[in-house]
């Protein structure tokens, strides 16, 4: 079994975590709130009737708005709660429960490879630090020719940048492109975000 995340780490510490995130982002969808911008960036860069991977979908949010967008969709968290709460507010994908260091789709009778994964919303610093590249290698492997990665996540979260890129060349990825935030303004060594582009 793989190192547990930090995420489900925190889970364990605070049992309630997984229900005040869901809330949150429920609130803040009744509010109004934009919460489909790194969707937009995906959607742009898929065909119509891509088949995108939503790796550490959590409740939903980016696959759920790629579904709606008329992709097929299948996202991926180890936080039951999380798939749960998808699986209610955005029907349509396939959401399941799955630890991304052991991500094996064909062996659960999931049809890969997939056109784009994305992996929005901080999902890489909540990795378990020592399954990093075990991470980025089981994304390379569910790629079509062609396919790409799109991965976002904050400065100051305890996943350096130039590690990640580091990770990123290691496990034989390159990227195409890096972004500063999801609506395409640059990045600089002064940006607080990083999305990265790769490809195989
Ligand atoms: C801050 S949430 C972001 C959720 C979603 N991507 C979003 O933008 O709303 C981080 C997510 O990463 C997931 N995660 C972290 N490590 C993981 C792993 N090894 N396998 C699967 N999911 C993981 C957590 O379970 C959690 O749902």
């Amino acid at each position: 079994m793989a190192e547990q995340s930090i995420w489900m780490q925190k889970v364990t510490a605070d049992p309630g975590h997984s229900t005040w995130y869901v809330e949150r982002f429920r609130s803040m969808a009744r509010q109004g709130e934009d919460l489909a911008g790194e969707a937009r960036l995906v959607d742009a860069m898929a065909a119509r009737h891509s088949r995108i991977l939503d790796a550490g979908c959590g409740p939903g949010r980016v696959g759920g708005a790629l579904a709606e967008a008329g992709h097929e969709v299948v996202g991926v968290d180890a936080d039951p709660v999380l798939i749960a709460a998808a699986e209610e507010d955005h029907p349509g994908p396939t959401w399941l429960v799955g630890d991304l260091a052991e991500l094996d789709l064909p062996a659960r009778s999931v049809i890969e490879p997939f056109d784009v994964i994305v992996s929005a919303g901080n999902v890489l610093p909540f990795l378990a630090p020592g399954t990093r590249r075990q991470v980025l290698d089981r994304l390379r492997a569910h790629l079509a020719p062609g396919g790409r990665i799109a991965a976002g996540f904050g400065a100051g979260r305890g996943y350096a940048f130039d590690e990640f890129l580091d990770d990123v060349a290691a496990v034989g990825l390159t990227a195409d492109q890096l972004l500063g935030t999801w609506d395409l303004r640059p990045f600089t060594p002064e940006s607080d975000f990083l999305v990265a582009l790769l490809r195989a």
